[in-house]
């Protein structure tokens, strides 16, 4: 076969979503002063992903990523960013690699672990986060101890 129709048929399990992101990635960078930064890799592929957060009154204000690895690694990084910048820290702890394939209109089963990478970086960079901002650690369990009496009360009072 010749080279190019092999290209084309492997671009071709692609969507247009991911080859978009591969091609024109958003959130490329380094964020100097970042609050949280998380640093993960495969040990089979060697690919790194590296995640840098802002973070601004519990919300992520920005974020920036550095991937050395595949095309599927680098638009699962860039969507994850789109997913999570502007959004409540509580919410970005939530994202899955599931949802990072999902909203990139799904990956190839075998690149799934691509989208992982994604996950877990940014999961790194909120628990960085976190250990450089223990009041806010405590805040958040806090918050989650009374959301969660007052669902025990609500369904208590529903009886
Ligand atoms: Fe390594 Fe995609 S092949 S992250």
């Amino acid at each position: 076969m010749d080279p190019v129709r092999k290209d084309r048929q492997k671009m071709a399990l692609y969507s247009e979503k991911v080859m978009d992101h591969f091609r024109n990635p958003r959130n490329v960078g380094v964020i100097e002063d970042a609050d949280g930064i998380g640093e993960v890799g495969n040990a089979k592929c060697g690919d790194i992903m590296k995640m840098y957060l802002k973070i601004d009154d519990d919300v992520v204000s920005d974020v920036k990523f550095e991937t050395f690895g595949c095309g599927s690694a680098i638009a699962s990084s860039s969507m994850a960013t789109e997913l999570i910048k502007g959004k409540p820290v509580k919410d970005a702890m939530k994202l899955t690699n599931k949802a990072v394939a999902e909203a990139l209109d799904g990956l190839p089963a075998y690149k799934m672990h691509c989208s992982v990478l994604a996950e877990e970086a940014i999961q790194l960079a909120l628990e960085d986060y976190y250990k450089k901002h223990p009041e806010k650690a405590s805040e958040e369990s806090s918050k989650e101890e009374s959301s969660k009496e007052e669902s025990s009360k609500e369904e208590s009072s529903g009886e």
